[in-house]
């Protein structure tokens, strides 16, 4: 059996990468270090929580003496870190935290793995041991920045975050870049487009919308509503960073994306039509500062080596979206009740036509 830590694993990405994992590899242990902030929510596991092969820890990635004890009494062999401050948004009213714990959490988990995997300091990491030994940082499409109508991003399309929130992924992949030139520690970097699925904190684009127009609530588009993003069904991304789990290359970083390029109002007419509303629902609000126009990711790279390819069309995934949401109206009471009233309110008001 392999031990493997999976940080952030209460959220929505990391929660549906526990239940994939567990489901496709039999030889996993998984230990879910969390903070169970805002975005962290155990009953996205509920159905997991009697598995044998599953633990959660409460706690913060930041927190080097608790990363410690867990190395010593588990002896992971990989971290797959999902821990961060996800939303833009938030990070523009209050970047303290998305710096503290995207960038310096980052740091203690690479501190602590390198000191359990090396035997001795400066001592470059044997061939065999890269193999058996694995740091997955999960990163973003937004360290690149913004595209113009034409384009996309490719691996080495030099980095250049536009946000506070993409500011923090883009300096944590700069240290994981040099604790594998330096150390020669044995990590991979993911950097993936737009999420949607089950589990999204309703703070975000689709869960948003969908929430707000189930309940004929106003639909706050932002700016002309004519930004770009790429779109991935969850559970290819999962898939995708199994690949790179299992196949991915020391060292490598691997863009994700699902070739789905949709403007942010097309989104939002989708979702009201799906659910037989009305757009007179949609509002345009005060644009986002720094909103990135356009994300486009170029996949090719973990399409030819790792043999990844997403299994969803964005029709297809759209719609059982919906449907989760509406099936799951108690859960989106529940994360929607407490703290995200008080954000809800601070953003959006009574929605600022
Ligand atoms: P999320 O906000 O839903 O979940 C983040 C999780 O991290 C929560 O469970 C939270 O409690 C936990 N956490 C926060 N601070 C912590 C700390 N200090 N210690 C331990 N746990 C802590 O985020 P998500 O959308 O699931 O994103 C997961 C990762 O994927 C993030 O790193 C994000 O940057 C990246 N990503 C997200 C998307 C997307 O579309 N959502 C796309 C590409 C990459
Ligand atoms: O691209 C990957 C990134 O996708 C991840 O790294 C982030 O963690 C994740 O939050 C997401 O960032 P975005 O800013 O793209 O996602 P968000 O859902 O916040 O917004 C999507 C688009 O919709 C963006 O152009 C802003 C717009 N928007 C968003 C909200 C919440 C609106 O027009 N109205 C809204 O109310």
């Amino acid at each position: 059996m392999k031990n493997i830590l999976v940080t952030g694993g209460a959220g929505f990405i990391g929660s549906n990468f526990i239940k994939y994992i567990l489901d496709h590899d039999p030889n996993v242990n998984i230990v879910n270090l969390d903070l169970l902030t805002y975005a962290g929510n155990l009953e996205n596991l509920v159905d997991i929580s009697d598995e044998s092969r599953y633990t959660f820890k409460k706690g913060d990635i930041r927190d080097r003496v608790l990363v410690n004890q867990l190395f010593n009494e588990y002896d992971f062999c990989s971290i797959i870190n999902f821990a961060a401050e996800s939303h833009v948004d938030r990070s523009i009213v209050e970047p303290d935290i998305f710096l503290s714990t995207n960038v310096i959490g980052v740091q203690v988990l690479l501190d602590t793995a390198m000191s359990h995997w090396k035997t001795e300091p400066h001592n470059k990491y044997s061939k065999e041991y890269r193999k058996s030994v694995k740091f997955i940082q999960i990163s973003t499409d937004e360290v690149y920045g913004t595209l113009g109508k034409s384009g996309m991003f490719s691996e080495k399309t030099p980095l250049a975050p536009n946000n506070p929130y993409s500011a923090s992924k883009a300096s944590a992949d700069l240290v994981v870049r040099a604790y594998y030139k330096t150390y020669g520690m044995p990590v991979n970097i993911t950097r993936c487009s737009n999420n949607y699925g089950p589990y999204q904190f309703p703070e975000k684009l689709i869960p948003l919308m969908i929430a707000n127009c189930q309940e004929e609530k106003p639909l706050p588009v932002y700016g002309d509503g004519m930004q770009i993003r790429d779109w991935l069904h969850v559970s290819d991304h999962c898939a995708a960073i199994m690949c790179v789990l299992e196949k991915g290359q020391a060292g490598e970083v691997y863009n994700i994306g699902g070739n789905n390029e949709y403007t942010n109002i097309d989104i939002v007419r989708m979702i009201v039509k799906e659910l037989g509303k009305s757009e007179s629902l949609i509002k345009y609000v005060k644009d986002r500062p720094g909103h990135d126009r356009r994300y486009a990711m170029d996949s090719s790279k973990i399409k030819s080596e790792l043999g990844w390819k997403p299994s969803y069309t964005f029709e297809k995934g759209l719609s059982e979206t919906i449907n989760w949401y509406i099936t799951h109206k108690n859960w989106l009471d529940r994360v929607r009740s407490g703290e995200y009233m008080e954000y809800y309110e601070k953003m959006y008001g009574t929605v600022n036509v």
